[in-house]
């Protein structure tokens, strides 16, 4: 791509660091820059239209032309533009955020607390669970166990708890006291022959393992997203919850349920939680919860998490945590107007009439040579591109697939993301059944160019 001199590219090759690129190729090919938004559709500043497969980063549920969203925005705006919750005070909205969260939520729990993206609500979550333990008079119990492929943001403590790499390499991460254990992914991680129902056993009994292994007395919590997302969108297998939270409650182990992504209607329920039947004591959300229109994430803590909390606050005097912009009025009217639409809409009925035809197209990709696997559950889904079919081989290096799979599905006016060589797929929960019909035949042109270019790059023992 040519880039010309002082263009709105040139500039943002000049003076901006992107998350998650490749600097030195951003400086050759410039950016793609998105002007507006309508519905499941964004448009580039050339024009050119796409359909956003992935809501932006897995976050706007109601699409990208709300006006409601707006108007409450506005509305809180001129009312009171900002003020904080530090000291007793705070603001409205807040207020009935909070009530409305814990009314919301899949098991009982007694207080919210918010911060402004998924990575400080985990990272919050661990100082509570840290905080608690020392309150209770256990400060040894302080290992906090993550998941291989989990994803729960980039800050010094969340993107300890990730397991990904890339988001370690060179970070100096993980930082003490974070632990990993194995990845539920069937395709890739069980052995041959293995049912899902005994590979959740080895899981957990694995996970028991590595209890022991650290000492049960130094092990405060397990935090795991209800279906994994970021690592490659990996629901987990049959059985796998239930055993995993036998072993955690033998140990005392506190549960941290991520529901960043799958929180508000993504798998087909309200929460993860309810559909993969996990009972958490520490629940984290962000995203979907503004529908992405403005951060903000949000703690809730079970009663039983909450009281030494708030007893060591009286016996230190003050509770040292919180953020200039937690409960920010406008975030919190946003988020209350966005429930109150997921309501009178009822999203999840909207998800579960969908989410049968869209895992159904989804699945048809199964049989193409360059796909190995094909997963999903409610509105999220994923196809993971493999060098050998009957290998499972990835390609080498990983990711140029993935990186040339998204280049052509662009041209073909589609927006989806490469996790590696898998493609993600997660739509505005208002997609209508047309749009996913032509979202999976834009994906189906740009896996057909994938695998003529494969095929004559060499990259793959495919036909
Ligand atoms: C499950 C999960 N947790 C946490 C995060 C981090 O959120 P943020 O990027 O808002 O910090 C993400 C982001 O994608 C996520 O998917």
């Amino acid at each position: 791509m040519s880039v010309r001199p002082n263009s709105p590219a040139a500039r943002d090759i000049a003076y901006h660091l992107h998350p998650y690129t490749n600097a030195r190729r951003h400086e050759e090919q410039g950016p793609l820059i998105i002007s507006e938004g309508e519905g499941v559709m964004v448009r580039d500043d050339q024009g050119n239209q796409y359909i956003e497969a992935m809501a932006g980063l897995w976050c706007t549920a109601l699409g990208f032309g709300e006006q409601r969203l707006v108007k409450a925005a506005t509305a809180q705006l001129a009312k009171l533009p900002y003020y904080h919750s530090f000291a007793h005070k705070v603001p409205e909205p807040v207020i009935d955020l909070a009530e409305k969260l814990i009314e919301l939520a899949p098991v009982p729990m007694s207080k919210a607390f918010f911060a402004n993206s998924g990575s400080e609500a985990n990272d919050t979550a661990v100082k509570l669970i840290w905080y608690h333990n020392n309150a209770r008079g256990r400060p040894e119990k302080k290992k906090i166990i993550g998941r291989i492929k989990g994803y729960h943001g980039i800050t010094i403590a969340s993107g300890s708890l990730t397991g990904i790499p890339v988001n370690h390499t060179d970070f100096d991460l993980p930082i003490a006291n974070i632990v990993h254990t194995g990845c539920p992914h069937h395709y890739r991680f069980a052995q041959d022959g293995e049912s899902e129902e005994d590979f959740a056993t080895r899981l957990a009994a694995e996970l028991e393992q590595l209890i022991l292994d650290e000492g049960p007395e130094t092990v405060a919590a397990f935090v795991g997203e209800p279906l994994m997302g970021a690592g490659g969108v990996m629901p987990p297998p049959a059985t796998y919850w239930d055993k995993i939270q036998r072993v955690l409650r033998k140990y005392d182990v506190l549960l941290v349920a991520d529901e960043v992504i799958c929180g508000f209607g993504r798998t087909g329920s309200y929460w993860g939680c309810n559909t993969f039947n996990i009972k958490p004591d520490i629940m984290t959300m962000a995203k979907a919860l503004t529908s992405g229109y403005v951060p903000m994430s949000a703690v809730l803590i079970s009663d039983e998490v909450y009281q030494p909390i708030a007893d060591n606050t009286a016996k230190v005097g003050n509770f040292g945590h919180g953020f200039t912009y937690t409960g920010h009025p406008l975030a919190a009217a946003v988020a209350m107007e966005t429930l109150k639409i997921y309501e009178e809409r009822d999203i999840v009925a909207r998800v579960r009439g969908l989410m049968g035809p869209f895992q159904e197209r989804l699945r048809r990709f199964a049989d193409q040579p360059l796909v190995g696997e094909v997963r999903g559950v409610g509105l999220i889904g994923a196809v993971e591109l493999v060098a050998d079919k009957a290998s499972k081989a990835l390609f080498d290096p990983p990711g140029k697939v993935g990186a040339y799979f998204v280049g052509r599905a662009q041209a073909h006016g589609l927006i989806v993301r490469p996790l590696a060589d898998t493609i993600a797929v997660c739509p505005p929960l208002i997609i209508s059944e047309a749009e996913i019909e032509r979202l999976f035949d834009a994906f189906g042109q740009a896996l057909d160019d994938t695998q003529a270019w494969v095929s004559s790059e060499g990259l793959a023992s495919v036909a």
